[in-house]
């Protein structure tokens, strides 16, 4: 009945989210409010770290994306699993540090790392650093030097593999900002600039394609390829580099007709293929990397606001207002992305009322979308919004001046506060007269 797999109706006919009324939720900590399940988080880091064992006996390692969700309960929590952390600002690398993930699991990810980034990634010894461009290979090279440290590197590679996705969130197309084109040459530059390089260890190439995807064979495909490069340095070099990783963006379910891949389905795929390359080119099996984002948190979190105005146009369409909107969740404005809704507090009634979802700010195309269908929602009911775990709260804004909602986190079926909510005293903090 849900999109989500911790949701289910209570006794008290609410909605329960991860085994907590959802209502009672939102009465002690007020909405808007992130609701994220880390006993469901660890739950999906637990099916990556099988995957990966089953399919290529544990030789590798998982990184949770930490763009999808990042804060210090959900970086712990990972950690907490044996995942490796994929940051990609100095203020993800900031959280995670305090966080205190082990820096040798930290990875940094990055199109246009600025140099104060790279200093906080090298003084604190980040495993591994994802190198973009040529020009950040200079960068490296020259900062590891002053610091008098080795930075162990892995070239971003970029295959040329398009994947059918949103347009914004492809990046494995030649045509991107991203990584260094195999096809032209650039990413066989990158490997030859590292590997003179006194103060870079150059381990291995890496490479995402892009977000949501359901298919599994552009995961194959880029993986044949990055092999096939790996192979041809090895060729050219006689260097055999060590490591692949070949990234995230496995989609997730946000309405019923998305059937997305499991994670033992793209892990085993891709495995298969590295092992049969491997075997076949007599090449040492690399040490394997996945790096899902959205597959580890969008289904472990929900949003919670509380119904204002439900306004219907006659013959045109229902328009219920919520307490929040796109600063807390974008991705409608963004993307035309879809979800599902629940009246959180009418949960067993039947979901017949068509509806447009609509948030605060001050645009038309402030909606989180356009035709839901929900329980029929009265002023002061509380709407429960699912799939929104990955890239809301990671992408939300202060825009109207609104003040970002709290998060609460559910562990061992206890609730408490992640992340405190914005007040408005927080907003003008920054600002001086
Ligand atoms: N690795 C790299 C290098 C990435 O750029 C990304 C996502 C990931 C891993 C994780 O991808 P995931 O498993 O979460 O699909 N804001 C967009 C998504 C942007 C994805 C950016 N990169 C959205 O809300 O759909």
């Amino acid at each position: 009945m849900f999109v989500s797999d911790h949701a289910k109706v209570n006794a008290a006919g609410n909605l329960e989210f991860s085994g907590v009324d959802t209502v009672a939720l939102a009465q002690k900590y007020g909405t808007p409010l992130y609701v994220t399940s880390l006993d469901g988080v660890k739950a999906s880091c637990a099916e990556f770290t099988a995957a990966l064992d089953k399919h290529y006996g544990g030789n590798g390692m998982i990184l949770y994306a930490s763009k999808a969700n990042c804060n210090k309960a959900i970086c712990k929590t990972v950690s907490s699993c044996g995942f490796g952390l994929d940051v990609v600002s100095g203020g993800e690398l900031y959280t995670a540090l305090q966080a205190g993930v082990d820096p040798a699991r930290i990875c940094f990810h990055g199109n246009n790392k600025t140099e104060t980034e790279l200093r906080l990634a090298i003084e604190n010894d980040v495993g591994r650093i994802f190198a973009d461009s040529l020009a950040e290979l200079d960068d490296i090279e020259r900062i590891a030097g002053e610091l008098g440290k080795k930075a162990k590197v892995l070239v971003r590679a970029n295959p040329g593999v398009e994947a059918s996705t949103h347009e914004y969130i492809m990046t494995g197309q030649v045509d991107s900002k991203f990584g260094l084109s195999i096809d032209k040459g650039d990413a066989l530059a990158g490997v030859l600039k590292a590997l003179a390089s006194d103060n870079i260890e150059l381990a291995g190439i890496d490479c995402h394609i892009g977000s949501q995807i359901f298919e599994v064979l552009p995961f194959v495909d880029e993986a044949e390829m990055l092999m096939n490069f790996l192979f041809s340095i090895r060729e050219l070099t006689g260097v055999t580099l060590g490591e692949l990783n070949v990234g995230g963006g496995f989609g997730v379910r946000y309405v019923p007709s998305d059937d997305p891949l499991s994670a033992d389905r793209i892990i085993g795929a891709v495995a298969a293929r590295v092992k049969r390359f491997c075997a076949e080119n007599d090449f040492p099996e690399p040490f394997l990397m996945f790096e899902p984002g959205r597959a580890i948190v969008a289904n472990n979190g929900i949003t919670l606001y509380t119904v204002g105005c439900v306004k219907e146009i006659a013959d045109v369409r229902n328009y219920v207002s919520i307490d929040g909107g796109m600063f807390d969740n974008p991705r409608y404005a963004l993307y035309g992305a879809r979800y599902t809704a629940c009246v959180a507090n009418k949960a067993s009634q039947p979901a017949d009322y068509r509806a447009a979802i609509a948030g605060k700010c001050c645009e038309s195309g402030d909606l989180i979308g356009k035709e839901i269908t929900i329980q029929r929602p009265e002023r002061g009911d509380i709407l429960a919004v699912f799939t929104t775990g990955a890239y809301n709260y990671s992408m939300a804004s202060n825009y109207n001046r609104n003040p970002r909602p709290a998060m609460v986190v559910i562990d061992d079926g206890e609730d408490r506060i992640a992340v405190r909510r914005e007040t408005y005293a927080d907003l003008v903090s920054f600002d001086e007269e």
